[in-house]
């Protein structure tokens, strides 16, 4: 029997967290990193499901893309494709807020007739954590953006998470053609890639997945 393909989940962009019906919060994720994973795992001949927050990015050859906007929907896309994934690449800038409740109407300035005004906002949930908890064989790479040196939240959130590796960039990457980041792996190991262009971070990364190349302990 032919041996099935190693499928790649990869989730990337921002999520949209609607607050009226022409209003969010997001943040500033291009999307770029996850997109170059997606494509990058593709082309080595693995199978790819892409769920993408929204983002102005072309869909990469053989890909198959999901695209979410909230967090919530992007939870309810990953555990679709998690149960037949073999490794998961959470490159998403999930929103961990949302607003308690999305307004069926335009939220008018004059409604209030005061000078201020807050948001109320709901923790989301954590997607990764959710999935991995039961990951079985499979492996989890997330990411984290820290501002100043982070390698000790990074080293956190490894645990936390439940993943294999964590990637952390630093705000820098952001819209950014090229990214510094530092992979930690859960055996201890840490490795730093500097200035590199975001197709090379991401042929390193697969390369963190792929069974022909993890034998490396
Ligand atoms: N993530 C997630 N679900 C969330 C928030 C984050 O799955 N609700 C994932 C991201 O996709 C990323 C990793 O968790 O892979 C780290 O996200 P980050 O925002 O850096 O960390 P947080 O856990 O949100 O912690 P903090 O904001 O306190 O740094």
């Amino acid at each position: 029997m032919k041996r099935a393909r190693f499928h790649v989940v990869v989730t990337a962009g921002p999520t949209r967290e609607w607050l009226d019906p022409v209003r969010y919060l997001s943040n500033a994720s291009s999307g770029r990193m996850g997109f170059a994973i997606a494509a990058e795992a593709a082309r080595r001949g693995m199978a790819v499901t892409l769920i993408a927050g929204p983002v102005g990015l072309a869909t990469p050859a053989g890909v198959t893309r999901v695209d979410v906007e909230s967090a919530r929907e992007m939870l309810a896309a990953l555990r679709a494709a998690f149960g037949r994934a073999d490794a998961l690449f959470m490159a998403a800038a999930v929103a961990d807020w949302r607003p308690a409740r999305r307004r069926a109407g335009k939220w008018r300035a004059k409604d209030g007739g005061s000078a201020r005004a807050s948001i109320e906002l709901v923790r989301n949930p954590d997607l990764v954590a959710t999935v991995a908890r039961s990951k079985g064989a499979r492996k989890v790479v997330a990411f984290a953006l820290e501002t100043g040196s982070g390698l000790r939240r990074a080293r956190a959130k490894l645990r936390a998470k439940n993943a294999d590796f964590v990637v952390l960039n630093d705000a820098t990457v952001l819209n950014s053609e090229r990214a510094t980041v530092t992979i930690l792996s859960v055996d201890g190991s840490v490795r730093r890639l500097e200035r590199r262009a975001k197709r090379a971070v991401a042929h390193s990364l697969v390369d963190l997945v792929d069974p022909r190349r993890v034998p490396r302990a």
